[in-house]
């Protein structure tokens, strides 16, 4: 892009004619050492966007643009020495929306170009793609000058178009009478505002602008502040081919482009409506390439063993085990076990401090170490069924499971173990507005969600909440037990599961967090055959809902009748 500059006098041509794309002292590669500079720097622009390596960021909402569609904004067309400049009456023009922080003022717009031979010119690339040509539109944050702009992280938004050479059709409508007026004498300025018979909608054309891609970079010229947003959107300008060539023929300017910048670091996000190509190789829904009935294809898959996990547990034929004891469970009353959560891509994660937290117990054979927790789910419609397991085919809103890994092995070897991992399953219902528990720790705890919107995001977690906060007052007696599988590729028969019978009670508005914040909706696998499996279940298990003072003498009714 290049800096706006609103009222142009020769002088500041001269001062600008210090560097250029070719044929003079001081090209791209050593804008860095022109005086005030930051186009050494970092976060520089342009970028090339590799597809695969972008995220979709599910709250980029849809721009507001206003006046793009008013005739008579395009105050003049100027040969600036560096690119052919169009400059928009002041204050009329402007964007908001789009996830930007405020209202812009679009003061210019402007262009890169290749060369006569047809020669590719846009500034940034798609996947290694060069476009022919790139325009910018060039917006101040409202409030701020151009001068205070520059010492901003946000000071421009910058709208970068690309535009398709098409091999037919000849220039007409906006485009002819836009080259009409390109000239080949630096400095000049013609005066447009008269006789401007076309919008800024009319160049952009049907160009999609619900799709686009969003990074944090600078300005293209010297001195490359980095002070903008860019938005870069996904489809091209149909335009036909000759306007390349008018534009290096006529301005005598070639490839008026700076080459693509490193990232350094930098996420690349996309608005929701942005096609992507998949960026992991399994999903729970239809858009990827294996879909849960797909997962056995997957190199090394164990998807399509004979005791795969989650099944649905049938209260009638499962069978009391005596062995079926209470757990212990160590430090799940620490409020600093949790050292970040994440955004894996399929759900959202609570990664444990290293050899913290621990199980015992509850009939099972070792100590286990306690090492994530994460969350299964359905839509933000409330109640919209979300487990994993299912007890006499109910699918309950949503299902927690704390993962925890044989002490003493490692996880390679506990991966290729029967009973090497022990999973925890709780699943979760809306609380009742008639007796509301404490959702102290669940508030906490999504409040993070707006931090790891984007997939493989992770936060570091500073609140204080323990595992037993979020469970809460749900009975830890009561609880199914059978031998499965990892639920998520590469579906590792693995896994001694305790599924418990009470559910935590939470806030249905923090219950949706989890698809809002995520964009993932119905992240469960559907249920697995049982074949030859058993599953278990603590004595007292059927009696759950039975009133308190009652609970004893039906645990021995349930224990003969079994
Ligand atoms: C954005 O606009 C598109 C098309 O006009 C529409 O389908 C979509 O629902 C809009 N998105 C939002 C978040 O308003
Ligand atoms: C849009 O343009 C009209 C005149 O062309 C002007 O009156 C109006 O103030 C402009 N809107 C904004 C938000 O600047
Ligand atoms: C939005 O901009 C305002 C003013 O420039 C600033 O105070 C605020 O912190 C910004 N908000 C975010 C989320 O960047
Ligand atoms: C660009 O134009 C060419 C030639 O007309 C066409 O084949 C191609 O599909 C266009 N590309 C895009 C991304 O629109
Ligand atoms: C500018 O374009 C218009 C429309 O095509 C044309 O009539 C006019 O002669 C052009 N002016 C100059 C100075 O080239
Ligand atoms: C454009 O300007 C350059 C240098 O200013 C000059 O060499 C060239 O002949 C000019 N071309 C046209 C078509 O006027
Ligand atoms: C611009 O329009 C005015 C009248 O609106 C006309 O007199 C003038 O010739 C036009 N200029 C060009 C370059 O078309
Ligand atoms: C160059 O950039 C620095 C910050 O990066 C800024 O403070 C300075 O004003 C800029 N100079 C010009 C001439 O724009
Ligand atoms: C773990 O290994 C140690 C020796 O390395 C052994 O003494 C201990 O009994 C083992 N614990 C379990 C639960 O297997
Ligand atoms: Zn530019
Ligand atoms: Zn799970």
């Amino acid at each position: 892009m290049y800096l706006p500059s609103l009222v142009l006098s020769l002088v500041a041509l001269v001062n600008c004619s210090d560097w250029c794309y070719n044929g003079c002292a001081n090209t791209p590669s050593s804008w860095k050492n022109l005086p005030e500079s930051s186009c050494g720097k970092k976060h520089q622009s342009p970028i090339n966007i590799v597809t695969r390596s972008v995220v979709t960021d599910h709250l980029l909402p849809n721009f507001t643009f206003v006046n793009f569609s008013s005739e008579n904004t395009i105050k003049s067309i100027t040969n600036n020495g560096h690119t052919v400049q169009c400059t928009l009456v002041e204050n009329e023009v402007e964007v908001s929306g789009g996830g930007l922080n405020g209202t812009y003022s679009v003061v210019q717009f402007h262009f890169h170009w290749g060369d006569k031979d047809y020669h590719q010119g846009s500034e940034h690339s798609i996947d290694g793609y060069r476009y022919q040509m790139e325009m910018h539109i060039v917006s101040v944050k409202k409030g701020l000058s151009v001068d205070e702009a520059t010492t901003q992280a946000d000071g421009f938004a910058v709208f970068g178009f690309f535009i398709n050479a098409t091999e037919d059709g000849v220039l007409s409508g906006p485009w002819y009478t836009l080259t009409a007026n390109l000239t080949n004498i630096t400095g000049s300025v013609f005066d447009f505002e008269q006789n401007n018979t076309f919008s800024i909608d009319d160049l952009i054309g049907n160009v999609d602008r619900t799709r686009f891609y969003r990074y944090y970079g600078s300005l293209t010229t010297p001195n490359c502040s980095e002070a903008v947003v860019w938005t870069i959107f996904q489809e091209p300008i149909q335009v036909p081919k000759e306007l390349t060539h008018l534009f290096s023929t006529k301005v005598e300017l070639i490839n008026t482009y700076r080459p693509t910048e490193d990232l350094n670091g930098r996420q690349v996000t996309a608005s929701p409506a942005t096609p992507l190509p998949p960026a992991h190789s399994w999903c729970y829904n239809y858009h990827c390439d294996h879909d849960p009935s797909q997962w056995f294809l997957l190199p090394e898959s164990h998807c399509d063993g004979k005791s795969q996990s989650p099944i649905n547990i049938n209260t009638r034929s499962v069978m009391p085990d005596n062995s079926l004891n209470s757990f212990t469970f160590t430090n799940f009353d620490n409020k600093q076990a949790i050292k970040y959560i994440a955004n894996t891509g399929h759900s959202v994660e609570c990664v444990l401090k290293d050899d913290l937290v621990e199980v015992s117990g509850g009939g099972l054979k070792h100590i286990y170490s306690t090492v994530q927790f994460h969350f299964h789910w359905g839509t933000e419609v409330q109640n919209s069924p979300g487990s994993e397991h299912t007890v006499d085919s109910n699918r309950y809103p949503m299902e927690m499971h704390i993962v925890s890994k044989r002490k003493n092995l490692t996880l390679d070897e506990a991966l290729k173990t029967s009973d090497g991992l022990a999973v925890l399953g709780f699943f979760i219902e809306t609380q009742p507005t008639s007796s509301p528990s404490d959702q102290t720790a669940w508030k906490k705890l999504t409040q993070y969600f707006s931090a790891i919107r984007n997939i493989r995001s992770q936060v570091e977690v500073k609140e204080d909440i323990s595992i037993n906060d979020l469970l809460g007052k749900v009975n830890r007696n009561s609880y199914y037990r059978y031998s499965g599988s990892l639920t998520t590729p590469l579906c590792k028969e693995a896994v001694v599961w305790t599924i418990f019978q009470e559910t935590i009670k939470v806030d249905g508005n923090l219950m949706t967090m989890f698809p809002k914040y995520t964009g993932f909706h119905n992240v469960y696998r559907p249920i697995q055959p049982l074949n030859a499996r058993t599953v278990y279940t603590t004595r007292s298990a059927s009696c759950i809902s039975a009133p308190v003072l009652l609970y004893p003498l039906l645990v021995c009714f349930c224990a003969h009748f079994w």
